[in-house]
């Protein structure tokens, strides 16, 4: 007996299969499961596929665009200066709001397991207490990981230090900082050095903003895959952007590559940002801002997507779709190829979900029961369409359903109606 049955689904692999769900977990994946369930959704000719992952965002910004005015260089830097601003008079219950507000959507979209970075720069801590409070309204539908991340630099703001650590001790998941935004190549590597030393200390994973800069000389990226492997941190490190390798020497990524590979060190980067972001400082030719993400996959480096910012002081746009990022990304990187574009769907997907180290994630037998049904046929297509999302399940339960919305057409002669969708016997 099963509480949910998604009946005659496509799967990430091309067959085609019914999915038991019995309290949270999946119990049964069957080419067709007869028995009774209290609920069953038709999938026939949809795809299925396990929930999308966001391992980079920024939840205690969000929603917050043009607060108190809005970024008019469209630089990180002023992104930074105005999210200071906006700092000093934000409140607690406002952040918990937009925050809530932005889990909400998420969850629509399929997206129901998100990494955030917190500010930890606010002797009030008024962000952490705001963001762990939203874990908690948020865990019974939207998986919220927390970084503790000094936005202002470590050692460069006075009292980012303590903070992260106080941060740590609340309750945040994650260690994160910023060694670009020190104020020298050497404070910048000794806080690489001092937060590995603080996850190994405490087991906890670590994901730093790393070389989120036009600047090839900036080269933290080697001190993190260092201090992960001298202190054991393999499988459980991030370097978020890493955008100064777009514009390093080839010889030295050469050498570099092999040991982020040997650290098993993740990197995220956020493509809809650093298409935006980068390159601003450029006149022509001007860089596109994003790191080596083929070549890091070559060398066996996990690479997943990240989505950093939904209209908040660094972007005015987002949608909380992580199919609109890897479509991104999917441009940036040149990732044409049809087996490049299903890895860039395995990026918003499983890649994330290994990188937030996320228990029971998938479609197997076992696994916690939550998926998403998309009005798509494959994971190419879904790319293509970035269509609906007709059902997401979290957790065993129905959290959002959406009717198929084909558009009318009035073209005499012509059929009534359009479907953006290719027949879905079609294969690529
Ligand atoms: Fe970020």
């Amino acid at each position: 007996m099963f509480d949910l049955i998604v009946k005659g689904g496509t799967l990430p692999d091309g067959s085609t299969a019914d999915i038991g769900i019995a309290g949270d977990r999946i119990t049964a994946i069957a080419p067709t499961i007869g028995a009774q369930a209290g609920q069953v959704i038709d999938a026939t000719g949809d795809f299925v596929s396990p929930p999308f992952v966001d391992p980079h965002f920024h939840m205690d910004a969000t929603l917050s665009y043009g607060k108190p005015r809005i970024n008019a260089s469209g630089t990180l830097l002023e992104g930074i200066a105005l999210w200071g601003e906006l700092k000093e008079i934000v409140t607690v219950e406002e952040m918990v709001e937009r925050g809530l507000r932005y889990c909400d959507w998420a969850a629509s979209m399929g997206l129901l397991a998100i990494r955030s970075h917190v500010d930890t720069c606010d002797d009030r801590l008024l962000g952490v207490q705001a963001m762990l409070e939203l874990r908690d309204k948020v865990k019974g539908y939207v998986d919220l990981q927390l970084v503790a991340f000094p936005q202002d630099g470590f050692y460069r703001d006075p009292t980012a230090r303590d903070n992260t650590i106080r941060a740590l001790d609340m309750g945040v998941d994650v260690v994160g900082g910023i060694p670009h935004f020190e104020r020298s190549m050497t404070d910048g590597a000794a806080s690489v050095r001092e937060l590995c030393e603080l996850a190994a200390e405490r087991g906890l994973m670590i994901d730093l903003h790393c070389d989120e800069t036009d600047d090839p000389m900036s080269r933290h990226v080697e001190t993190l895959a260092y201090e992960v492997t001298r202190l054991g941190l393999q499988g459980r490190a991030a370097g978020s952007h890493l955008t100064s390798m777009h514009s390093m020497d080839n010889y030295y990524v050469s050498k570099l590559l092999p040991l982020m590979a040997e650290a098993e060190l993740a990197a995220v980067p956020n493509p809809l940002i650093n298409i935006t972001i980068q390159g601003r400082h450029d006149t022509f030719p001007k860089r596109r801002g994003l790191t080596r993400v083929k070549e890091m996959q070559n060398h066996g480096i996990p690479v997943g997507w990240g989505q950093d910012c939904v209209r908040d002081p660094w972007y005015p746009l987002g949608t909380a779709d992580m199919l609109d990022v890897a479509f991104m990304g999917l441009h940036v990187a040149q990732m044409t190829h049809p087996d490049e574009m299903r890895r860039c769907f395995d990026m918003v997907t499983q890649v994330n979900a290994s990188i937030l180290n996320l228990p029971d994630y998938g479609l197997y037998e076992g696994a916690q029961a939550s998926l998403v049904v998309l009005d798509a046929g494959d994971p190419v297509e879904a790319l293509r369409l970035r269509p609906d999302r007709l059902c997401v399940i979290s957790k065993g339960k129905v959290i959002s359903e959406q009717a198929r919305n084909d558009a009318r057409l009035s073209v005499p002669g012509r059929p009534g109606s359009v479907r953006r969708r290719h027949d879905p016997s079609e294969t690529l």
